[in-house]
């Protein structure tokens, strides 16, 4: 379901495969900043860009916030809200007669 979360050890590594609105993704269960099971944290949304003084929420479900630091990354492709150049790990995703496969 759209909004559901798995975390899984897979060989040896802990991944985190999220279903955001319908589309799969996998990112490596570890943060960027200190280590922490990012994969673990909330799942939220983020204001959105403005060109005035006004608080626009959007994205919901699309943003993974690291619960040791808050830290935010874009679930699908990884990248830091704050900062783009740090990523988290993502891994590529099939999905064949209803199964999902991380490719890892
Ligand atoms: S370890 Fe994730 S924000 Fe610090």
């Amino acid at each position: 379901m759209p909004g559901d979360r798995i975390v899984r050890d897979l060989d040896g590594l802990s991944v985190g495969i999220f279903n955001v609105h319908g589309r799969f993704y996998a990112l490596h269960n570890r943060c960027p900043h200190r280590g922490g099971a990012l994969c673990r944290g909330p799942v939220t949304g983020t204001a959105l860009p403005t060109s005035d003084f006004e608080f626009v929420y959007g994205r919901e479900g699309e943003i993974l916030r690291c619960a040791w630091h808050g830290w935010e990354f874009d679930i699908a492709t990884g990248h830091s809200l704050v900062d783009p150049r740090i990523r988290a790990k993502t891994y590529p995703v099939e999905v064949a007669d209803g199964d999902v496969y991380v490719v890892i």
